[in-house]
């Protein structure tokens, strides 16, 4: 009869914001779990754990999830760019610059997810104007309604060359 024990941990190997990983996770542990308190890259947020804020974003191979949804066993292999490996060299991302530029965050907690989420937005290459940034970074909830100058900082970031 085949063995359908399922082991209580598993061995992952990943890249995350350009350093190598080795770590050994039970089955179940999310991703967002996984850099939180495994590797104390506590910038990315929980906020609903249900997939429905955003606040969790991170790039996996460069596009945007949510690390609440994901299991971290999924992604074996795969390069996490979180919020802590944007800026290079001491300099700013240039969307992190544009966020201060134009006041985009007020408390700041759904901050990280909305900068990584523009990141995947900005490589994606989809957006072309304002409406189509409100509507590709629709996922991304802020209770504290800075909306209007997020999209502003991403359009800001999108016109460089
Ligand atoms: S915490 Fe992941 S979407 Fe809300
Ligand atoms: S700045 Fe407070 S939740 Fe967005």
């Amino acid at each position: 009869m085949a063995d359908t024990t399922i082991p209580e941990r598993i061995p992952i190997n990943l890249v995350v914001n350009g350093e190598r990983r080795a770590l050994e996770v039970v089955p179940w542990t999310t991703l967002l779990d996984m850099l939180r308190d495994r590797l104390e890259l506590t910038g990315t947020k929980k906020g609903c754990d249900h997939g429905q804020c955003g606040a969790c974003t991170v790039l996996v191979d460069g596009r945007r999830v949510n690390s609440c949804l994901t299991l971290a066993v999924m992604k074996d292999g795969a390069e996490i760019t979180t919020i802590e490996g944007l800026a290079k060299d001491g300099t700013l991302h240039p969307l992190q610059q544009a966020f201060i530029d134009h006041d985009a965050f007020q408390c700041g907690y759904c901050t990280p997810g909305q900068i990584c989420s523009a990141a995947g937005l900005l490589a994606e290459g989809r957006a072309r104007d304002a409406d189509e940034i409100r509507e590709l970074m629709s996922g991304n909830l802020c209770r504290c309604g800075a909306y209007p100058n997020i999209v502003a900082a991403i359009e800001q970031a999108m016109s460089r060359p």
